[in-house]
């Protein structure tokens, strides 16, 4: 068996609440309506989630169920390749994929995390990262979930990466994804909270929430390296002022759009 767990929220909500759910480092969000015409959101955080895990922005009702492994992994068949750029994949570990001549293809097993390459968040974080990455750069990837952009930064030629998370779950994950992409020996993961990182970083990405980001900006611009650059994401293009405010003296060096989220490089 497997914990679900399922949000109920007005129709109106059903946008805000699961990109709450992303924040929180889920993997897949099912929308179903109920009989009341309200919509339940069904996901995980993992089989050892407790309530305290259950961060979310309003005060919707949710509950934990506990549900058949292989209704719980439907969404694994329906699983594809994700085109991050014309030469550049993430392909579910577990999807057979003939990799194109001259295409980066990054094999990823999310387990429990997020990151599948499919979210554009993700999608720009990793155009951001291949961009800036620049060889023997060092990196660190504030909420690294399957591990998919500190293993992408190593690919693209960083001398090495560190994913932080609060998510237990993305240690062996990441750990798992980083020797199936042949780089483990440069990629370090753990649960240490950003607060008590030390040493700085050549480039860090964090594709968190606004609230997170607010809350993490003095240590990440702590962990940023004189000169370096920081990309955030998971933010809103309509409404992420006030994150980069939290971030000065950072300045925007590039925005990137897609699908009404944004990333912004600052340096
Ligand atoms: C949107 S997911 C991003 C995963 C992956 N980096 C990607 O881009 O696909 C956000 C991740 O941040 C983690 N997270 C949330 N708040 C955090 C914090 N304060 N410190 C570290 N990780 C955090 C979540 O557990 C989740 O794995």
């Amino acid at each position: 068996m497997t914990r679900q767990l399922v949000v109920t929220v007005p129709a109106v909500d059903a946008e805000l609440a699961s990109d709450a759910l992303w924040g929180l480092g889920v993997v897949a969000v099912e929308e179903r309506v109920d009989v009341d015409g309200e919509t339940e959101l069904w996901t995980s955080l993992g089989d050892e989630a407790t309530a305290a895990d259950v961060r979310l922005p309003q005060p919707w009702p949710w509950r934990f169920v506990e549900v058949d492994d292989a209704v719980a992994e439907t969404w694994r068949q329906f699983a594809q390749p994700v085109w991050v750029e014309a030469d550049l994949v993430v392909c579910p570990a577990w999807v057979p994929f003939d990799e194109p001549a001259g295409v980066v293809v990054l094999r990823i097993e999310p387990g429990a995390t997020f990151g599948m390459g499919d979210h554009p968040t993700t999608m720009l974080s990793m155009r951001a990262l291949r961009r800036l990455v620049h060889m023997g750069c060092t990196v660190l990837d504030v909420g690294c979930g399957s591990g998919v952009l500190a293993i992408g930064a190593c690919v693209f030629g960083a001398q090495g990466a560190v994913g932080i998370d609060i998510a237990p779950a993305a240690v062996p994950v990441t750990t798992a994804n980083a020797l199936a992409n042949g780089v483990a020996s440069r990629v370090g993961v753990s649960t240490t909270d950003l607060a008590d990182l030390d040493g700085t970083y050549d480039l860090v990405v964090a594709n968190i929430l606004a609230p997170a980001l607010i809350a993490l900006s003095a240590d990440l611009l702590r962990v940023l390296a004189p000169g370096g650059s920081l990309v955030i994401s998971g933010i809103l293009a309509e409404a992420h002022a006030h994150v980069l405010s939290a971030l000065a003296p950072l300045r925007v060096v590039a925005t990137d759009e897609l699908d009404g989220w944004v990333a912004v490089t600052l340096r």
